[in-house]
C-alpha cells in the first residue's frame, strides 16, 4: 500500500499525507519585509494542491540579519497582521505551517557578523561579540513569539545552507576561543542557545524544527556525517521535535555535494541527494521525525524512502513551484515531477526582482 497518502503525527498534529513543503523564499515582500498579495495567492494554490504541512520562506530575525531583496521578516508588529492573513489561508484547508526564522550571518545585507572575521572577494563580515551573540539569541525567541502571534504553528530555525548558524558550526568559519568556538558542542552552542530560547519564549505546544546539513560538502574541514549525527542525538537530547536532513555550508563544493551523501547507486531512492547519509542519521536518532529535501522528483523514490524508514516525511521545494499541485497529481497517477532543475529560479536575473516563479518555459 501507498504510504505516501497515509497521516503522519507530529506532536499533537495530524499531517493527512507524508508530501510536505520545504522553506522556499518567494522574494517578494516589500522593502519592510512585509508580504505582498501575490505571495498570499501563491499560498493559497500551494494549499489547495494537497499538502500536508507547509514551512514558509525564509524570515530574517534581525534587519541586519536580512539575506536578499524580498524576504519577508518577523521582527516586529508590522509583520503581524500579512502573515495572519497567510496562515488563515493556509489553515482553512486544515494544513498546519511553520515560519522558518533566519540570520544570514556573512551573507547579510548590511553590517556583516559571523563567528569569526570572514573575508571572500565578494564580502567582509566581522567577529560577533558577545553582545552580538545575545542580540542574535534573543532576536530568534522574538520572532518565534511574532510567528506564534500570526498563528503559525511553530518554527524552523534555519541551521543549514551556509547562513549564520551553519557558520558557527564550521570550523571552516569560526576559530573563536570561547565558548562559542573550538570543539564541535562549542560550535553548536549558538544553535542550542536559540534553541533553548525559542522554547522558553513560545513553550512546549508549539512545533519547533531545524533544517541542518547532514554535511557542508566542502573539501576540507566544514560539517560532515559524523559531525551531523552526533548535532541530531544533541538536538534530540533537547527536544526537538522535527529534523529536515538538507546540506551545503560554508565553502561548499558543488562537485562534492553531487556525490558524497548520495546512497548506493541500485538505490531507488538514488535520486535523492541526500538519502546515503539520511540512512545514518536515521540510524543514530531512531525516534526523531525526520523529512529528507533535494532532488526528491519520483513517486517510486519516495515510496522506498518511506517504506525502508529513512525519513517520516517527504520534502519538496522547486516541485512545488511548477506544479504547487504536484501533491494531488500524484494522488491522480502523475508518477514524477515536471521540474528539471535548471534553477532558474534562483536566477539573478529573477531573485528578489520579481514574484517566484517557475520559469523552465520561458
Ligand atoms: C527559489 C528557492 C527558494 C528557496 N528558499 C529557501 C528558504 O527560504 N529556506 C530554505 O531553507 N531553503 C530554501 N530553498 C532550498 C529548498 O528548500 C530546498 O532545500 C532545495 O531547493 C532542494 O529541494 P528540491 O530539490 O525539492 O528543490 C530555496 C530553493 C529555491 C529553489
Amino acid at each position: 500500500m501507498s504510504k505516501i497518502f497515509t497521516p503522519f503525527n507530529l506532536k499533537h498534529f495530524e499531517l493527512k499525507n507524508r508530501l510536505i513543503r520545504s522553506a522556499t523564499t518567494s522574494y517578494w515582500s516589500d522593502e519592510d519585509g512585509v508580504l505582498r498579495q501575490p505571495i498570499l495567492d501563491y499560498y493559497e494554490r500551494l494549499v489547495a494542491g494537497g499538502l500536508g504541512f507547509i514551512i514558509k520562506g525564509h524570515s530574517y530575525v534581525m534587519e541586519s540579519g536580512k539575506a536578499h531583496t524580498g524576504q519577508s521578516g518577523l521582527t516586529n508588529e508590522k509583520h503581524i497582521p500579512k502573515m495572519k492573513e497567510l496562515t488563515k489561508i493556509v489553515h482553512s484547508q486544515e494544513v498546519p505551517i511553520i515560519a522558518q526564522i533566519n540570520h544570514a550571518g556573512y551573507s547579510s545585507k548590511a553590517d556583516r557578523i559571523t563567528a569569526s572575521a570572514f573575508e571572500t572577494d565578494d564580502l567582509q563580515a566581522r567577529e560577533a561579540t558577545i553582545d552580538d551573540i545575545e542580540l542574535v539569541i534573543d532576536s530568534f525567541a522574538n520572532a518565534a513569539e511574532l510567528a506564534i502571534q500570526a498563528d503559525f504553528d511553530g518554527v524552523q530555525i534555519h541551521g543549514a545552507h551556509g547562513y549564520l548558524l551553519s557558520q558557527f558550526l564550521s570550523d571552516n568559519v569560526n576559530k573563536r576561543t570561547d565558548d562559542y568556538g573550538g570543539t564541535l558542542e562549542n560550535r553548536a552552542r549558538l544553535l542550542f542557545d536559540v534553541f533553548k530560547a525559542i522554547k522558553k519564549r513560545i513553550g512546549n505546544g508549539p512545533i519547533v524544527a531545524i533544517k541542518m546539513n547532514c554535511d557542508d560538502f566542502a573539501s576540507h574541514g566544514g560539517i560532515t556525517i559524523s559531525e551531523s549525527v552526533q548535532i541530531a542525538n544533541w538536538l534530540d537530547e533537547k527536544g526537538i521535535d522535527l529534523i529536515e536532513i538538507s546540506g551545503g555550508g560554508p565553502k561548499q563544493d558543488r562537485s562534492i555535494r553531487k556525490v558524497r551523501a548520495k546512497p548506493d547507486e541500485n538505490s531507488p531512492y538514488y535520486e535523492a541527494n541526500f538519502a546515503g547519509h539520511a540512512e545514518k542519521i536515521r540510524k543514530g536518532i531512531p525516534s526523531v521525525p525526520l523529512a529528507l529535501v533535494d532532488g526528491i522528483r519520483n513517486e517510486t523514490a519516495m515510496e522506498a524512502i518511506l517504506s525502508n524508514n529513512l525519513a517520516d516525511l517527504i520534502s519538496l521545494s522547486k516541485p512545488l513551484i511548477i506544479e504547487p499541485d504536484f501533491p494531488n497529481r500524484l494522488k491522480r497517477g502523475q508518477s514524477s515531477s515536471k521540474c528539471i532543475d535548471c534553477r532558474r529560479c534562483l536566477s539573478p536575473d529573477v531573485f528578489g526582482k520579481q514574484m517566484l516563479k517557475c520559469n523552465q518555459l520561458d
